[in-house]
């Protein structure tokens, strides 16, 4: 049984890495990677995840161009709202990772749930299912030295649809995210967290410890992304 004081270890030293060596990854690996991935919880067992595997470097590459090329209006529509785009440069640090796992999600094993938990929140329970596998893949892969990244980008109805026809992933299932896995060309440094203090409340929640709106554009401006983890880093 890992102790938690390894637990911990992991799971503070787990990164989204955004830049891979060109290093091939063992195939075991990514099968122990799999393994975790199907012990993820998910919602009546109703395990709606399924993978892809993408080895091949022509399709690799493929699908870095094509992530390139959906960045365009992205980064129009961030101009045009906030006058400004964190993303910088080209945002295709992935593009030497030698594997990417896709992560795809069947909604109609959502039946498994009683009639009423799918109406209410079967679409919830779905994602919440497909996030947990996706999480497995990091940890797993983190364990392993591996770095990973998110590429959430897939998921959008452009991106999505255009793999599942190059993939030959039926129609039906969703794309859920695109995990690039491989040797970290460094350890990034980690984005701040809020402290357990800050966000736990014990017995009842704390009525002075309400965030206001200020409080919450000072949290984006000092911890998030859109501040650019208040402008100490560059996150890509
Ligand atoms: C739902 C979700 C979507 C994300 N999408 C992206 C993404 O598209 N590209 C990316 O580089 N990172 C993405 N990330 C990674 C986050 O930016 C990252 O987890 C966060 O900045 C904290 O950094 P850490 O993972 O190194 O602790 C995503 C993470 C989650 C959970």
């Amino acid at each position: 049984m890992l102790a938690i004081e390894e637990f911990l270890e992991l799971a503070r030293s787990r990164r989204t890495v955004r830049g891979f060596l060109k290093k091939e990854v063992p195939r075991g690996y990514i099968e122990k990677i799999l393994e975790a991935a199907r012990w993820a919880p998910s919602g009546g067992n109703s395990q709606p995840w399924e993978f892809v595997v993408v080895t091949d470097a022509e399709m690799r590459q493929r699908i870095v161009d094509l992530y390139v090329k959906q960045m365009q209006d992205k980064r129009e529509m961030e101009m045009a709202v906030r006058g400004t785009t964190v993303t910088r440069g080209e945002p295709t640090g992935f593009r030497n990772a030698p594997v990417f796992i896709l992560v795809l999600g069947d909604a109609r094993v959502n039946d498994a749930f009683p009639i009423r938990t799918n109406l209410d929140k079967g679409e919830q329970h779905f994602i919440t299912g497909l996030a947990s596998a996706t999480l497995m893949i990091h940890l797993a892969a983190a364990s392993m030295g591996l770095g990973s990244q998110w590429v959430s980008d897939s998921a959008s109805p452009y991106m999505a649809t255009i793999l599942k026809s190059w993939l030959g992933i039926p129609q039906h299932l969703k794309v859920y995210d695109l995990v690039p896995v491989g040797y970290p060309v460094k350890q990034p440094l980690a984005p701040p967290r809020r402290t357990v203090e800050e966000i736990t409340h014990w017995e009842h929640y704390a009525p002075d410890r309400v965030r206001g709106d200020a409080d919450i554009n000072n949290f984006l401006m000092e911890q998030t992304r859109l501040g650019n983890w208040g402008r100490q880093k560059q996150p890509e």
